[in-house]
C-alpha cells in the first residue's frame, strides 16, 4: 500500500514568530499567509517490513526536484510526527516516507511549511485507505495536526488565503489574487533554524510589545487586502518583516540572515516604490531570499521589474521571469 500526495508552501505576510509555553506550536500570535502553489513538498508513503519496526525516511527521486538532505533533526522531527499521526488514528504498521521538494530547501522558502502539510495529508488519505474510519476529509482536523508537526503548515491546508489565529488555520475569503516571485540570494541551509529562532525571539527586548504590534497590523492588512488598497498592505508588509528581523537582531544571541546584498537590493526596492508611488508587495522569511507579490493584473510590470534582477536565480509562480 502505497500514497503520493503534494502539497504547497505559504509566505507569511503577518509572520509567526515566538510560540507561547507548550508544546504544539502554539503563535503568540495570530499570521496571516498567501500560498504559493508552484513551490510544493512530494511525499510518497509506503508500508514496508521492518525489522526494528521503525518508520524510515529517505529521499524522493523524482523530475525537477532538489536533492533533499535532512539533516539527522530534521528527519527525526519528520518521523516524530508522523509517529504522532498514526498513534492519533491508531496505525501500527511500519512506513518508508520519501519526500522531495520542487524548490530549494531551509533557506527561507518555508518548506517546512509545505512538507508537514504534505507528509500529514498524505498519512491521512492512505490511512483513509486502510482504515476508512479514522479521518475525515476535514481540512480543519489537518490542518491542526499539521500544525503540531511545524506551525507554518497548517496555512498551506487553504489557498490561497490563510488566516491561523490559534490551533489551526482557517481560509480567508480574499477575491484578490497574487503572482509570486522569490530572489534567490542564498540557497544554502541556514546557520539558526527557524525553530531555534521561535526561541531566541522572546529573549528580544523587542518582544515585548510584538504580540500587539503583530495583532494590529494584522487587523490593518485584513482590511487593506479586502478592500484592495494596495500601497497601504505594502506599507504594513514591509514594516511586518523588518519587524520580525529586529527580534533577530536583537535577541539575546543576536543573529542575521540578511545579507549586505540583500539589505542593497531592499534599498533599490524602497527607492523604486518612493518613485513609482506602486510596485510589489515585499516580504522576507527566516532567511535573506526577496519575496516579491504582485497584484494579477501586474504580470508585465512583474516581467520588467524582474530584468533588474537577471543576474540572480529568481523562481516564479508564472514560469521564466
Ligand atoms: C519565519 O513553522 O518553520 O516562516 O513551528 O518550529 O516548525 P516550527 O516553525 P516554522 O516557522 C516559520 C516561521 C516563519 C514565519 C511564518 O511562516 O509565519
Amino acid at each position: 500500500m502505497k500514497i503520493s500526495k503534494s502539497a504547497p508552501s505559504n509566505i507569511a505576510l503577518i509572520k509567526y514568530m515566538g510560540k507561547v509555553d507548550g508544546l504544539g506550536n502554539k503563535p503568540a500570535n495570530a499570521s496571516v499567509s498567501y500560498t504559493l502553489e508552484h513551490l510544493r513538498t512530494h511525499v510518497e508513503i509506503e508500508r514496508i517490513s521492518s525489522a526494528n519496526g521503525r518508520d524510515q525516511w529517505q529521499p524522493l527521486q523524482i523530475e525537477g526536484a532538489f536533492p533533499l538532505a535532512l539533516k539527522p533533526t530534521g528527519q527525526e522531527k519528520f518521523l516524530n510526527h508522523f509517529g504522532r499521526l498514526k498513534e492519533k488514528w491508531g496505525i501500527k504498521d511500519t512506513y518508508l516516507i520519501k519526500s522531495a521538494n520542487n524548490f530549494p530547501s531551509d533557506c527561507g522558502l518555508a518548506s517546512s511549511a509545505s512538507s508537514f502539510a504534505a507528509l500529514t495529508w498524505g498519512a491521512a488519505e492512505l490511512f483513509q485507505k486502510t482504515a476508512p474510519q479514522n479521518w475525515g476529509d476535514d481540512l480543519t482536523e489537518l490542518s491542526r495536526l499539521s500544525r503540531q508537526g511545524s506551525g507554518s503548515s497548517c496555512r498551506s491546508f487553504f489557498s490561497p488565503w490563510a488566516l491561523w489565529r490559534d490551533q489551526g488555520a482557517e481560509p480567508l475569503k480574499f477575491s484578490l489574487r497574487l503572482h509570486h516571485a522569490v530572489i534567490i540570494l542564498e540557497k544554502d541551509v541556514k546557520a539558526v533554524s527557524s525553530s531555534e529562532a521561535h526561541k531566541r525571539v522572546l529573549t528580544s527586548p523587542r518582544f515585548q510589545g510584538r504580540i500587539k504590534r503583530a495583532e494590529e497590523k494584522l487587523e490593518v492588512l485584513l482590511s487593506a487586502i479586502s478592500q484592495e488598497r494596495w500601497k497601504e498592505a505594502h506599507e504594513v508588509i514591509w514594516d511586518e518583516f523588518w519587524d520580525m528581523h529586529e527580534l533577530f537582531h536583537t535577541s539575546q544571541s543576536p543573529f542575521r540572515y540578511m545579507t549586505s546584498e540583500c539589505r542593497e537590493i531592499l534599498s533599490w526596492m524602497e527607492k523604486k516604490w518612493k518613485q513609482e508611488k506602486h510596485g510589489p508587495w515585499i516580504t522576507l522569511d527566516a532567511g535573506p531570499n526577496i519575496h516579491l507579490l504582485f497584484h494579477n493584473e501586474d504580470l508585465a510590470f512583474a516581467q520588467k521589474y524582474l530584468t533588474e534582477f537577471n543576474r540572480h536565480n529568481v523562481i516564479t509562480s508564472w514560469g521564466s521571469p
